[in-house]
């Protein structure tokens, strides 16, 4: 019987493996013989992709892209949100052009397209890769009947740097928690087949270690070593490649002195020879020209470098259009490197079905039925809500029904912000606020009074550069005490007050560092009078970023960080203060106590004299002035109901060469409510060839346990799991000590030992 099925297996597994080499060769032989009627310019032309701003209104063939288009000069084109604008400059690119090549519609979509879930650090909150990965299903699914056929996203650039805005669009500071959001996002967007219409290419940014900008200042140099390149701010976009990420984008930033649009050893050495990468390089916006300004070279030497790395796609910067020609003459690149970016274009094109109908994605019934639908709002909600995460609670939340809440803030009524950084396609007139969403879910049951109570910034200037892009929050010309007054009178009769407050959504993404992390002077001094009412607050946290938050964390009695959700934001939020949802996020980033501890994160090496003393210890790595800790640890966030852990059980402690270990934990519920618990498992490798960090994030499980509720979790680890690059960047493991530690954050975890022998 195991014979025949054996037999059975490898007769479909050669099946399978054949009619894949078909279907490749048929590709290769379509993508050949197009590339054979191809000019030079032509195939230059498909490497030129420009955004979309200048036919906004009007008809495409009066425009400038119309132009470019005609001529063959236009492979693709981004950011255009309409799919009778895509469909129109469609038909105008296959019908007016010598070689009818389709153009490939690019997009930001990045956390939703018009339904918009959490920005990035928000969803890596939820720890749940079945919520990221549905989320990206749905951008995909919203962004391909409008026309969109690739995404600039997922970025997953570590970063542990909260001054740097874009934190708000990544993972956060683990290469573990982002490695597996990487892998869920690609998924999402992609399926398992591209050409299906309501699957999209994903674009795995900024490669590479974008997030390490010196000082948090965005487009800033980046250095640092190959060992710390490859085990932590690699891992998370070679997560993408193995995933099948169809394209990769390269990062403004150099590395190792050259910057990514033009560095070979990046580009080619690593990204295509070490991890296989088989789909196309787009440059950044202008990345490629900007060399220049790196001190890199005129136009064509930069473009030349670019092109010798490996990039094929030029967004914005068209020097590929208007040197690669001379710089082919004067024998700097080769005919071959340009038909093998064409040809990587064209496959994308292919493998995306444009060939065969390139208005695949151009179906206006879909647009008007698919898009911002009930059914995808509602996940956004819920998914939202599972994003939110409970800092602190001395007993505020959930709020009981029948109480008058006084809703208090900048941020309670401002519906344009509610979607955050980057949210291109969201129609923001469309989002819930926190003011609709609370009361309509208090309804008759209770009472919700509102009161703005302060500006986002006391400077109007500063407010304006956290505002732009429609995101405004309208200025109120009342004095700050007049707004405070207002807010105490409107609280004076209530039983409980929410403080939405924090930071506006252009405070965070790109261009957005900040040197002060505060909630901004203007809601830190209404805050501080609203907690010197003496009622209970509850402090509701929009933000983008880690915040400094260390009066609040004395003095507010609950905070609740629900960063940037989504639009349908007021809603979510309103679940989770009511309690209709229990808040089960963990933070993915470390908040800081002060600025001057950044960079933080818990995946820290130990040095030669860590803190082994109390704080303040002389000649040992510390401060004077504070202590060692973050405000908030990685992976942390509470429940309105409790969780006890019960002490590791491991399946053996001295183990040997490719042998599994078993650990297991017991987590009960102790509470009142049902709740989620993310069970997290960290490693520490005692003893290394290099030095080891103090923790490393090896596995996490997100679970339910209903009141009283008890649940045993498990997780394997094998030598695979304790593989690092060492000096050599050879990738394995070493035998030794480890130790095993599991809790409901990087902090509050129990370890055990173990040794593992080669
Ligand atoms: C950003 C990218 C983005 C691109 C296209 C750049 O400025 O760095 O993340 O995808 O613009 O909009």
């Amino acid at each position: 019987m195991k014979r025949i099925f054996l037999l059975l297996l490898t007769v479909v597994i050669i099946a399978v493996g054949f009619a894949q080499t078909t279907k490749d060769a048929k590709k290769h032989q379509f993508v050949t013989t197009l590339m054979s009627k191809m000019t030079l310019d032509e195939k230059l032309g498909q490497l030129n992709l420009p955004a979309s701003s200048d036919f906004v209104t009007g008809s495409v063939s009066s425009s400038d892209i119309a132009d470019k288009v005609k001529a063959g000069k236009v492979g693709g084109v981004f950011n255009i949100r309409s799919v009778t604008k895509i469909k129109e400059l469609q038909q105008f690119a296959v019908n007016n052009t010598r070689m009818h090549i389709p153009l490939l519609f690019g997009m930001d979509v990045i956390h939703g397209y018009r339904t918009i879930f959490p920005i990035p650090l928000g969803m890596s909150a939820t720890w749940d890769m079945s919520l990221v990965e549905r989320s990206a299903q749905i951008a995909a699914s919203e962004a391909s009947a409008d026309g969109i056929q690739w995404t600039f996203s997922p970025m997953v650039d570590l970063t542990r740097d909260p001054r740097w805005g874009r934190v708000s669009e990544g993972n956060g500071e683990d290469a573990f928690l982002s490695s597996a959001i990487a892998k869920a996002m690609v998924h999402g967007y992609q399926g398992d087949d591209l050409s299906a219409p309501n699957t999209i290419i994903s674009c795995v940014k900024h490669y590479a270690l974008y997030g390490a900008a010196e000082g948090g200042r965005d487009y800033n140099t980046t250095d640092m070593s190959r060992v710390r390149m490859y085990n932590e701010y690699f891992p998370p976009y070679k997560a993408a490649v193995d995933a099948g990420v169809g394209s990769v984008m390269v990062s403004f930033n150099e590395i190792d002195g050259v910057p990514a649009s033009g560095n070979k050893w990046l580009v080619d050495d690593v990204l295509r020879k070490q991890w296989k990468f088989g789909g196309f390089v787009v440059s950044d916006y202008t990345g490629i020209p900007e060399m220049s300004s790196h001190g890199m070279g005129d136009a064509q030497t930069v473009n030349a470098l670019a092109m010798n790395a490996g990039v094929d796609m030029d967004m914005v910067g068209e020097g590929f259009l208007n040197t690669m020609k001379k710089s082919m003459a004067e024998g700097k690149v080769t005919l071959a490197q340009i038909n093998k970016a064409c040809e990587r274009i064209l496959v994308a094109k292919y493998d995306l079905g444009l060939f065969d109908d390139p208005y695949r994605y151009c179906n206006e019934k879909r647009s008007a039925t698919e898009v911002f639908t009930a059914a995808n709002r509602a996940e956004s909600r819920k998914i939202a809500a599972q994003s939110f995460v409970l800092l602190k609670n001395n007993n505020v939340l959930p709020i009981a029904t029948g109480k008058t809440i006084a809703l208090v803030g900048p941020l309670a009524n401002a519906k344009e912000n509610m979607t955050g950084t980057w949210s291109v396609g969201a129609d923001n007139s469309q989002s819930v606020t926190l003011l609709k969403g609370l009361t309509d879910a208090v309804g008759t049951n209770g009472k919700v009074v509102y009161a703005k109570g302060s500006n986002l910034e006391d400077d109007a200037e500063m407010q304006n550069r956290q505002t732009m892009f429609g995101k405004d929050i309208t200025r109120d010309n009342r004095t700050a005490q007049q707004m405070i007054d207002e807010a105490l009178a409107v609280s004076a009769n209530a039983d409980v007050i929410v403080a939405a407050l924090g930071e506006g959504a252009e405070s965070s993404g790109e261009c957005a560092s900040k040197s002060n992390i505060d909630i901004p002077e203007a809601q830190k001094r209404l805050l501080k009078a609203l907690v010197a009412t003496g009622k209970p607050v509850a402090l509701v946290l929009f933000n983008g970023r880690p915040i400094t938050l260390n009066w609040e964390k004395e003095n507010v009695p609950a905070i609740l960080d629900v960063w940037f959700a989504g639009s349908e934001a007021g809603d979510a939020i309103a679940d989770a203060l009511l309690g209709k949802v229990n808040p089960s996020g963990k933070l993915s980033m470390s908040f800081p106590q002060n600025v001057g501890q950044i960079p933080i994160y818990y995946n820290h090496k130990n040095t030669g004299r860590p803190l082994t003393g109390k704080w303040f210890s002389k000649f040992q790595s510390n401060y004077i002035d504070v202590s060692n800790e973050p405000l908030y640890p990685f992976g942390y966030g509470l429940s309105y109901t409790q969780f006890e852990y019960g002490d590791i059980q491991l399946s053996a402690k001295e183990l040997k060469g490719n042998q599994k270990l078993k650990v297991t934990v017991n987590v009960k519920n102790t509470g009142s409510v049902a709740g989620k618990e993310v069970v997290q498992l960290y490693i520490r490798d005692v003893v290394g060839s290099i030095t080891r960090p103090v923790q490393e994030l090896k596995g996490f499980n997100k679970i339910e346990l209903a009141a009283g509720e008890t649940k045993t979790v498990s997780f394997e680890i094998t030598p695979e799991s304790l593989k690092f690059y060492n000096t050599n960047l050879k990738y394995d493991w070493e035998a030794g000590e480890f130790q095993i530690m599991v809790g409901p954050n990087s902090r509050d975890v129990k370890t055990v030992k173990i040794n593992w022998n080669k």
